[in-house]
């Protein structure tokens, strides 16, 4: 550092960490401090089996300052035989962070400097399908296409998932609408629906979040809005506000690009001490 520079602390954001992937969990060893006082978002993918994705958010504590962490459609992946699944697995999962001290969407919200960091979890309720489709034709013609997401194997037979989508954005609401001054959102999720279509398979946008998240960023005062779940890292400005995709993705998605672009993704910067 240069003399006399102000000493700052970045706010860091990733997402899909994968780490059940060997190539990703080295990764791993790049998620590091610049300053001791930098957090780290982690927006949800980090594995599919708890154990897995506690033993890697244990990791990332050990380096940051603070750890705030979303759940992804991977952390709520089971085979359903002999292990948690459903809201049981997430709420295996929320404990597991609090013995850890990684905040989690039921966990109070933190300040970041003069900055509220709020995790949201609002998984998705399949009314970003195709117009004019019911539920039920949109997964016929996702299935025809095989562009069906797993979730429909490895989620949705354990949870109505549309009924806890719902659930989610009431108690989110609740929440948020309660905080005053400036927000950070993260979220798995896109919240703005145009973010779900970046995929271009229409049928897929009914996994990538819901209609009713349209505008929070605005509403809530968002300074910007972490999420990931599409493994197509971008910034895009809705309103004003950055929309930040901060995923890491599979290994042929980031290897010949992860060099040429900044990753973790810095969202802000206060002064230490802030
Ligand atoms: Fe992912």
């Amino acid at each position: 550092m240069q003399k006399g520079a102000a000493v700052v602390k970045t706010l860091w954001a990733v997402s899909d960490l994968h780490t059940s992937v060997a190539a990703n969990a080295d990764m791993l060893d790049t998620l590091q401090p610049r300053n001791p006082g930098d957090w780290l978002l982690v927006a949800g993918d980090v594995a599919e089996k708890n154990q897995t994705v506690l033993r890697t958010l244990a990791t990332l504590r050990q380096r940051f300052h603070t750890v705030v962490w979303s759940p992804g459609n991977h952390e709520l992946f089971s085979q359903g035989s002999g292990e948690p699944h459903g809201r049981e697995k997430y709420e295996e999962l929320v404990r597991g962070c609090r013995e850890l001290g990684v905040l989690t969407p039921e966990d109070p919200f933190a300040r970041f400097g003069d900055v509220t960091v709020v995790p949201l979890f609002t998984l998705y309720d399949y009314s970003l399908r195709p117009k004019g489709t019911t539920v039920e034709q949109a997964l016929h013609a996702a299935k025809r296409k095989e562009v069906m997401f797993s979730d429909e194997l490895f989620i949705a037979p354990f949870v109505d998932i549309r009924g806890w989508c719902w659930e989610r954005l009431s108690y989110s609401v609740n929440r948020v609408g309660r905080v005053e001054g400036p927000t950070v959102l993260m979220n798995h999720w896109p919240l703005e629906p145009q973010l779900a279509q970046a995929l271009g398979v229409p049928e897929m946008a009914m996994w990538c979040g819901t209609k009713h998240t349209k505008g929070w960023a605005e509403r809530y005062n968002a300074r910007a809005v972490v999420y990931g779940h599409l493994h197509l890292p971008s910034r895009t400005t809705i309103a004003g506000v950055p929309h930040i995709e901060a995923s890491l993705g599979y290994p042929k998605q980031w290897r010949d690009s992860i060099t040429k672009r900044q990753w973790p993704v810095p969202v802000l910067e206060v002064p230490d001490g802030a």
